[in-house]
C-alpha cells in the first residue's frame, strides 16, 4: 500500500465517524447489526423524541455512555493523535463521534459536531455551558435540573439540530490541503459533504475505511481498509 505524503506546506483537516471506533467495540450506526438496527432514530435522537419520552432518550444515551467509559482507544486513534503531535497547528481533527476516544488517545485540536456522551446541557438552551456529566440514569427522576428549571438533556446533536463549531469547521476546510475521512458511510450531512468544500478548495481527499463511502465519487483517493490496521505508517510527514 502506498504512504500517503504530507510535506511542509500540507494542512490536513481529517473527518472521523463511528467506523474509527469499531475497533474499540463501540457499533456504528448503520452496520447489519449497528445501533440503528435495535433503536428507531424517530424514538432516541429527534427534537420530538425528547418532548415525547425522554425518558426513553436518557436510557439510550446511558446505555451509549456505559458502552463508551468501557471501551478503549485503538492504533487508529493514536496513529491521529501522533500526527497531530508531528503537525502541529497544520492539523484539525472534526469528529462525528460522540465517546472521547481520541482525547484519551491524546489529539487536542478536535471538535466534536455531533455533541459529547460525557456532557448534559439545559434542555432549555438558557444560555448555562454544558456540564460534564458520566452518570448513567436508570429512571428519569435521577436527571437533574439546571438553575433555570429546565431538565438536563444529552449534550448530543440530535437529528433536525445544527451541528456544532460549524463556523470553525468551515474555517478549517478552507485553509486544508488534504482532507482525509475515516470510517463514516457519507449518509449524514452536512458532514457528507466537506469533502465537496475541499475539493472546490483544490485540496486532496482520501477515504479510508473497509468498505466505499455513499460520497466515494468525491474523494480522490479511497484506501480499502479498517482504520486500526490502516492508518499506523500510513503517513509519511516530510
Ligand atoms: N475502520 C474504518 N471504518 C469502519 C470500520 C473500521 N474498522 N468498521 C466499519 N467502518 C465504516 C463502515 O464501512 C461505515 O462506512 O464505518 C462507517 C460507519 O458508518 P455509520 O454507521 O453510518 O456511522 P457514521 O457515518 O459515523 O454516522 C454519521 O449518523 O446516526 C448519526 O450522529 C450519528 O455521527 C453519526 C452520524
Ligand atoms: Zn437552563
Amino acid at each position: 500500500m502506498s504512504r500517503i505524503s504530507i510535506t511542509g506546506s500540507d494542512r490536513v483537516f481529517v473527518l472521523t465517524g463511528a467506523g474509527i471506533s469499531a475497533e474499540s467495540g463501540l457499533p456504528t450506526f448503520r452496520a447489519e447489526d449497528g445501533l440503528w438496527a435495535g433503536y428507531r432514530i424517530e424514538d432516541v435522537c429527534t427534537p420530538d423524541a425528547w418532548q415525547r419520552n425522554p425518558a426513553e432518550v436518557w436510557a439510550f444515551y446511558s446505555a451509549r455512555r456505559a458502552a463508551g467509559a468501557k471501551a478503549q482507544p485503538n492504533p487508529a486513534h493514536f496513529a491521529l493523535a501522533q500526527l497531530e503531535h508531528q503537525l502541529g497547528d497544520r492539523f484539525f481533527l472534526c469528529t462525528q463521534n460522540v465517546d472521547d476516544l481520541h482525547e484519551r488517545a491524546g489529539s487536542r485540536r478536535l471538535v466534536h459536531m455531533h455533541g459529547e456522551l460525557a456532557k448534559s446541557r439545559c434542555e432549555r438552551d438558557c444560555g448555562r455551558p454544558p456540564v460534564s456529566d458520566h452518570a448513567i440514569y436508570s429512571s428519569l427522576a435521577e436527571v437533574g435540573r439546571c438553575s433555570c428549571g429546565g431538565r438536563l438533556r444529552p449534550h448530543i446533536v440530535f437529528f433536525g439540530e445544527i451541528p456544532f463549531e460549524m463556523d470553525r469547521i468551515q474555517a478549517e476546510i478552507a485553509q486544508s490541503t488534504l482532507m482525509l475521512v475515516i470510517g463514516t458511510s457519507g449518509s449524514v450531512y452536512p458532514a457528507a459533504g466537506f469533502v465537496n468544500w475541499a475539493r472546490q478548495k483544490g485540496a486532496r481527499t482520501v477515504y479510508i475505511g473497509p468498505e466505499p463511502p455513499l460520497n466515494a465519487y468525491a474523494f480522490t483517493q479511497v484506501v480499502e481498509g479498517k482504520a486500526g490496521e490502516t492508518l499506523p505508517g500510513l503517513f509519511s510527514v516530510a
